[in-house]
């Protein structure tokens, strides 16, 4: 069974759903708040026991369809009912936990838009709760697909903080609510129709291509349109013929995803800044850490060459392997190089992910590439001139090309 929206009741799934499913993503009825125009829908008209019954039993029939590296997502949000707040998240993961499921991780949603005033005792709305539960421990995860590279200042000057895949992604996620009318080509009449983009990103963190998709409370039809978009096979229920009429209304306009174009070429060029940057600093912030450990190492330090070193890494944590060869005016011994490899074994520079092999050459530095001076308070600059001569001239095989260069602008 490959791509189905079904008019059934989610209560009955697992009769109708293969074995296997490889994720769950689905925003279920908020208790009683809606009235979805269904006969037997769970949520509507019923007591606060029984929705959460009927829950129970659609997480166990969830359960019993998700494979080993499953996992279920559950959008959802908080109501007022008799003057006081329900914490309406924190009851599904109850009863979800009693079929069987463990919760890994709560999310906020920050949806930007709401209705511009709100009543007393409350808050305007702007945020939902992301739920992300698994069944055991093999859940696929895969936090670098939804990586981000905005930045703060802060990068430049500290690259080994950074990594090159861009920056976790954290626990709160910002998608505007969809405006109803404006989704696709077609026009979409549904009460919380979900962002795609939020979708997309569960999608990615949690599935494979070709993998199932289930969304037992299909509404719209959002979750069902996000996975065939990112590849990935379908089935939805609802109970309400109307809303799969209008699914398979604008489902044939749906368009395959591309990859943007835009994230990928962004990825590429923060990836080999940051490695540029950590191949700098290193050197500059061990000459600091050699500055702290003796001044007269400095005076004797002529400069420092980069060299890059094709060998693969032998640590697990290392990305590159270079060379430092640090050319010295006067012969300083085997204490200097035990220094040396004493500060490189040690945080921070052990956190550089580069694997230094250091050289020293008792001869004056005549570097064959521009020298990059040396700054104690800017380790990541490349002045073209030496303020005062004595610094110590850091030399690279390397340089900044024009887009790692606009992205450093925007830093500075
Ligand atoms: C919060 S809405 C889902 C919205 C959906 N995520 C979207 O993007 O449009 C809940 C949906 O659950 C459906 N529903 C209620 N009880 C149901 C049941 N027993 N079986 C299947 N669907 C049900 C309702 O018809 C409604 O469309």
């Amino acid at each position: 069974m490959i791509n189905e929206y079904l008019i059934q009741d989610a209560k009955l799934l697992s009769r109708l759903v293969p074995k296997g499913v490889d994720l769950i993503v689905s925003s279920p009825p908020y208790f009683d708040m809606k009235d979805y125009g269904a006969p037997g829908q769970i949520g509507f008209g019923q007591s606060w026991e029984k929705y959460l019954e009927d829950m129970r039993q659609v997480f166990a029939e969830c359960a019993a369809v998700i494979s080993d590296t499953g996992s279920m997502w559950l959008i959802v949000d908080t109501l007022k009912r008799k003057g006081a707040q329900l914490l309406l998240p924190f009851h599904l993961v109850e009863v979800a936990s009693e079929a069987g499921w463990r919760l890994q991780e709560t999310i906020i949603w920050k949806k930007d838009r709401t209705l511009p005033f709100s009543t007393k005792g409350e808050m305007r709305n702007i945020f939902e709760y992301v739920l992300f539960l698994t069944k055991g421990d093999k859940f696929k995860c895969y936090p670098d697909r939804v990586r981000s590279y905005d930045f703060k200042h802060w990068w430049v000057k500290y690259p080994e903080r950074y990594s090159v895949s861009g920056k976790a992604p954290t626990d709160v996620w910002e998608f505007p609510i969809p405006v109803q009318g404006s989704w696709g080509n077609e026009y979409v009449r549904h009460f919380c129709p979900l962002p795609e983009g939020l979708v997309m990103r569960i999608i990615d963190l949690c599935s494979d291509p070709k993998d199932l998709v289930l969304d037992p409370f299909a509404g719209s039809g959002a979750v069902l349109a996000a996975a065939y978009r990112s590849d990935r096979r379908f089935i939805g229920l609802d109970l309400n013929p109307d809303y799969k009429a209008m699914f398979d209304n604008y489902m044939p306009t749906l368009m395959k995803r591309e990859e943007d174009a835009e994230v990928v070429e962004t990825a590429k060029v923060v990836a080999s800044t940051i490695r540029k940057l950590r191949l700098l600093k290193l050197p500059s912030a061990l000459l600091k850490a050699l500055r702290r450990d003796s001044p007269d190492f400095l005076t004797a330090i002529d400069g420092v060459e980069i060299k890059m070193l094709d060998e693969p890494c032998a640590g697990r944590h290392s990305l590159w392997r270079a060379e430092y060869v640090f050319y010295l005016r006067e012969d300083l011994g085997v204490d200097f190089l035990d220094q040396v490899y004493g500060r490189l074994k040690k945080a921070p520079l052990s956190k550089y992910g580069i694997e230094a092999q250091v050289r020293v050459e008792c001869r004056p530095f005549e570097p064959a590439q521009t020298a990059w001076y040396y700054k104690w308070d800017a380790t990541y600059l490349a002045p073209s001139r030496d303020p005062d001569g004595s610094s110590p001239r850091l030399t690279a095989p390397f340089s900044f090309d024009p887009k790692e260069e606009k992205l450093l602008r925007r830093y500075r």
